[in-house]
């Protein structure tokens, strides 16, 4: 029998055996069942040299692009991974507190750190309504959490970051709250608008192949810290909104839809840069979080930071 001539299942064989050294046992299987998979999808697809080698052409855009965040959330994989630490919470029976929602891949460490209340967009030319959003951290007994530690970020009226759209300020439209000792906490920023995947990109050219829009519904984005509660990622979302439930990201959850109130604020925003008698768009809000069951469930560190530091 020759060494050198196989058949797809002897090549299969090979690739997913061959080796001089241990490796990584769960990488080597993990491997080994995605290249299965593959080597399938080619077969039973009839996928042809053309289609291969455009696909790899694109993976290769797509990492240059650095925006493989888009299409993890776009092919619904982050929520995929809520939905299993879902279950696990469900069958562990501690399904409680804020509903858990995706991180998406435009949190950035280091925002400016305040006490209490923060303006997000007091250096920024963003336009929009005026929009206050307050209320406080809660454990899920009901006890308000001083000094927790709240990342807040989200897009200006054109749909960019901060450090990741071109004339933005670094931390525009990011700011870090510390809870007050009632556990309150209160941010005053722009009403964002929803945003989508970038055009002419290796994500719009997926979504146009796939004839799927790319829309996400407007929303804000959460990461709070506590001692010994669970780092609860979350994000908010803005009603009235066109894609609040067609959401290109699948991230929209019951229960983070806030409501919001048009009034003329009250006297005690001043602060905040507002005058009593401001129109403003007005939300209450409160997070509430699980008591962690170990010191990684109550970890600082962001999805993104936890493997980058593993
Ligand atoms: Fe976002």
């Amino acid at each position: 029998m020759s060494k050198n001539e196989f058949t797809v299942a002897q090549l299969l064989d090979r690739v997913n055996t061959v080796r001089v050294a241990e490796g990584n046992p769960r990488v080597r299987a993990l491997v080994a069942r995605v290249v299965s998979d593959l080597f399938k999808t080619i077969d039973e697809m009839d996928v042809t040299p053309d289609e291969f080698w455009a696909a790899t052409d694109w993976l290769s855009r797509l990492g240059a692009s650095g925006q493989m965040g888009l299409i993890t959330a776009g092919l619904g994989f982050d929520r995929l991974l809520d939905i299993k630490l879902d279950e696990a919470d469900a069958q562990a029976g501690r399904a409680a507190g804020t509903p858990r929602a995706i991180e998406g891949p435009l949190y950035v460490p280091g925002a400016p750190l305040s006490k209490g209340e923060a303006w997000l967009s007091e250096d920024s030319p963003s336009k929009g309504e005026v929009f206050v959003m307050e209320g406080r951290v809660l454990d899920i007994d009901g006890k308000p959490v001083a000094n927790a530690l709240m990342d807040v970020w989200h897009a200006n009226e054109v749909g960019g970051y901060s450090h990741f759209f071109p004339g933005l300020k670094e931390f525009e439209l990011r700011r870090k709250i510390e809870t007050d000792a009632q556990g309150r906490y209160r941010f005053r920023s722009v009403l964002p608008p929803g945003y989508a995947i970038p055009p002419n990109s290796p994500t719009s050219e997926l979504f146009d192949a796939l004839g799927r829009h790319g829309h996400r519904p407007a929303h804000v984005h959460f990461f709070i810290v506590a001692p010994g509660l669970r780092t609860l990622t979350t994000q908010i979302n803005v009603p009235g909104d066109t894609y609040l439930d067609d959401d290109f990201a699948f991230a929209t959850r019951d229960g983070l839809v806030i409501d919001l109130k048009r009034i003329a604020a009250p006297a005690g925003y001043e602060s905040l840069g507002i005058a009593a008698g401001t129109q403003v768009a007005l939300s209450t809000f409160d997070f509430v979080m699980q008591k962690a069951r170990d010191d990684d469930e109550a970890s600082p560190l962001t999805r993104m930071a936890r493997v980058a530091t593993a």
